[in-house]
């Protein structure tokens, strides 16, 4: 953000999470939402992005906030027993259905800056009845975990709301085992948006100009030290209709949307320790 301080952003992307975590339904199309502005910015359901109903339908009530751009655990590989981290874990959708992978001998660790959202992950961890996922508030790009002692790290929809995305690959790099694995959903753009979006606050925090450049993004994860760094799935990002709300609230013309919708994907990466 070429305007905005680091910790600008921080406060911008805490204000609109934190109503996310306080709205009583679901942000997109909830009741209380009234509009985008408590999450991403795509109205998308969890359906759309690649869980399915089973998964859904297993959560705890109040977990599947409608936040993510993909479903990074159903890529990932997982096997009983790992210790899986969540960077920016919301209100623990993934960390749930990690830990339905680990199993009792394995544990899952979700991070999230957002006070509101660790205490309505943490009530759902306890309706849902999950002892072996625990939820830490921190932030991602000073992770509260310690070194070399994670399986895989995955995240969904939150790197690209980083003002500090290399010192965020930094420290996954440095909290996972050697071996260990990162999987992770972003949006990332195919081509750069125009200079004046970059400081629009409801598209930064509805995870759209904050997003990198896909090749600037695998970069910066190769300058961390992983190896074996691609992209395993790619798909539109949103469709214009599915970013009405935001429009509205960004205050950008029809145009510009279809433009925003063209220029941006979203990804599921996976890289190696
Ligand atoms: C779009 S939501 C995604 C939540 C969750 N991953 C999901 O798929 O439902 C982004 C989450 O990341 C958190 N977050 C954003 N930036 C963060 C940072 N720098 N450090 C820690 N958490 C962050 C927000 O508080 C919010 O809960």
């Amino acid at each position: 953000m070429p305007h905005t301080t680091n910790d600008e952003v921080r406060t911008a992307v805490r204000d609109r999470y934190r109503k996310a975590a306080t709205a009583s339904q679901s942000c997109c199309g909830g009741a209380d939402s009234g509009s985008a502005s408590c999450g991403c910015g795509s109205s998308q359901k969890s359906t759309d992005i690649g869980y399915t109903a089973i998964e859904l339908a297993a959560l705890p009530e109040g977990a599947d906030l409608a936040l993510g751009c993909g479903n990074p655990t159903a890529l990932a590989g997982i096997t009983a027993g790992e210790t899986v981290l969540d960077l920016g874990s919301g209100g623990g959708i993934d960390c749930f259905l990690a830990s339905k992978r680990v199993g009792p001998t394995g544990k899952v660790i979700g991070i999230d800056m957002t006070a509101e959202m660790i205490s309505k992950a943490r009530a759902n961890a306890v309706r849902g009845g999950y002892d072996s996922v625990e939820f830490r508030l921190g932030e991602i790009e000073n992770i509260p975990v310690a070194d070399s002692s994670v399986d895989l790290i995955i995240s969904n929809c939150v790197i690209n709301l980083s003002p500090d995305k290399g010192r965020v690959f930094a420290e996954a790099f440095r909290v996972l085992k050697p071996g260990g694995r990162l999987m992770i959903s972003d949006p990332v753009l195919l081509k750069p948006l125009p200079e004046d979006l970059k400081d629009n606050v409801a598209l930064l925090t509805g995870c759209i100009a904050g997003a990198m450049v896909k090749e600037e993004y695998l970069a910066e994860i190769r300058n961390a030290g992983f190896e074996n760094v691609r992209v395993e799935r790619e798909s539109q990002y949103a469709k214009p209709e599915h970013l009405s709300s935001l429009a509205v609230e960004a205050g950008i013309s029809a145009e510009t949307v279809a433009l925003v919708a063209e220029s941006v994907a979203s990804v599921a990466i996976f890289a190696r320790k």
